[in-house]
């Protein structure tokens, strides 16, 4: 199959590298607002480049992969749509839920299959969690702690059109818990707090928070994330029941080093980035866009679920702002 890659940024580069390696894709076509920054991956990968966003389509895409900014994302995934081709877009869909709607209805009524890029689904330590909990082995949940922490902080530029840290960062353990869990948040309280530099708070965000999930059988969660975790890039779960527990991501390379004397495994360098910590389930992702693409697989990630996890980020901003909790019943409304 030939695919369509549209954002040759960050994200865009390492998983056009990756679709390389994915059997039964033969082409890629790239495009890029930067038209010289498509034409250079595009070179270094030895995949095609188009002059615009109408040129790939032109080229004979038989699927689509969005990876531009956040703020172009609702309006590329309906430009897709219109040309009928399954769609992979990462996450969010959009900067708010007006933009997320739009999509959500039309994608309801089209053959085409729009795929959000909520990675850890693909994870191997949250599936081996989801699969002991409906195992039973953890009996039921009280309490889940769910991690997300950059080790440096992205560009300063990208913060004004990154949505801030729920809707850019924790949106990813929103979904998982949501993912993991089968249930639904409720209500929530969120902080938010600026030790960092000043362009987090210029760009009216804020560098580290916290947030308590309530879920709708009485599951407590909480969720942090921060953009200054000197130690590495830490994603990590603790899922606790009134059996059993277990930890996602505490593995050789998780970046928490122990404060205690005895340790019965190596520790090893920590993980540096979310390419180094999810690599292998991003390819386990596009491998599973390109089933979608074949028409052998279910969409496993829809664009009905974004909007779920980003009702859950746009209550937390809300709480953070307010300093009070947040129903996601009133976000809905
Ligand atoms: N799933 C994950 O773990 C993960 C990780 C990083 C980023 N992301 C998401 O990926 C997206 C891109 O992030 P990034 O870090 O690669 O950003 P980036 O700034 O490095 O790259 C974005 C690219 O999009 C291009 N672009 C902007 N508007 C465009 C348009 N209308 N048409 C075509 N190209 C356009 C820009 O020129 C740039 O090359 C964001 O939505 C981000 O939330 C997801």
């Amino acid at each position: 199959m030939k695919l369509g890659l549209i954002g040759t940024g960050r994200i865009g580069a390492f998983h056009a590298e990756t679709l390389k390696t994915v059997p039964g894709v033969q082409g890629i076509v790239v495009a890029d607002a930067d038209t010289a920054r498509a034409r250079q991956l595009a070179d270094k990968l030895g995949v095609t480049a188009a002059a615009g966003i109408e040129d790939l389509y032109a080229d004979g895409v038989d699927g689509v992969v969005i990876t531009a900014a956040t703020s172009a994302h609702a309006t590329l995934i309906h430009q897709a749509l219109d040309h009928g081709v399954p769609i992979f877009c990462e996450k969010p869909v959009a900067l708010d839920v007006p933009g997320t709607l739009s999509v959500v209805e039309r994608a309801a009524h089209s053959p085409a299959p729009v795929q959000i890029g909520f990675q850890r689904r693909f994870d191997a330590g949250y599936n081996a969690t989801r699969d002991a909990l409906r195992a039973g082995e953890l009996g039921w949940l009280h309490t889940l702690r769910a991690c997300t922490s950059d080790q440096t902080p992205p560009p300063a530029a990208y913060i004004p059109t990154s949505g801030g840290l729920f809707r850019d960062c924790s949106i990813h353990d929103f979904d998982i818990l949501r993912w993991l869990t089968g249930r639904e948040v409720v209500s929530v309280f969120a902080q938010g707090a600026n030790r960092g530099e000043p362009f987090f708070a210029d760009g009216d965000d804020v560098d580290t928070c916290a947030a308590l999930l309530r879920f709708d059988d009485d599951t407590l969660a909480t969720v942090t994330a921060t953009r200054y975790n000197g130690a590495g890039h830490d994603v990590r779960l603790e899922a606790c029941g009134s059996k059993g527990a277990r930890f996602v991501g505490l593995d050789d390379r998780a970046p928490m080093p122990t404060a205690e004397a005895r340790l019965s495994w190596q520790q090893s360098t920590p993980y540096a980035t979310f390419m180094e910590r999810f690599h292998d389930a991003y390819v386990t992702e596009l491998t599973a866009f390109t089933e979608v693409v074949a028409g052998r697989a279910a969409n496993p990630c829809p664009v009905s679920d974004a909007l779920e996890a980003l009702y859950i980020a746009e209550a937390c901003e809300r709480s953070r702002r307010t300093g009070a909790p947040v129903a996601i019943a009133d976000v809905r409304a």
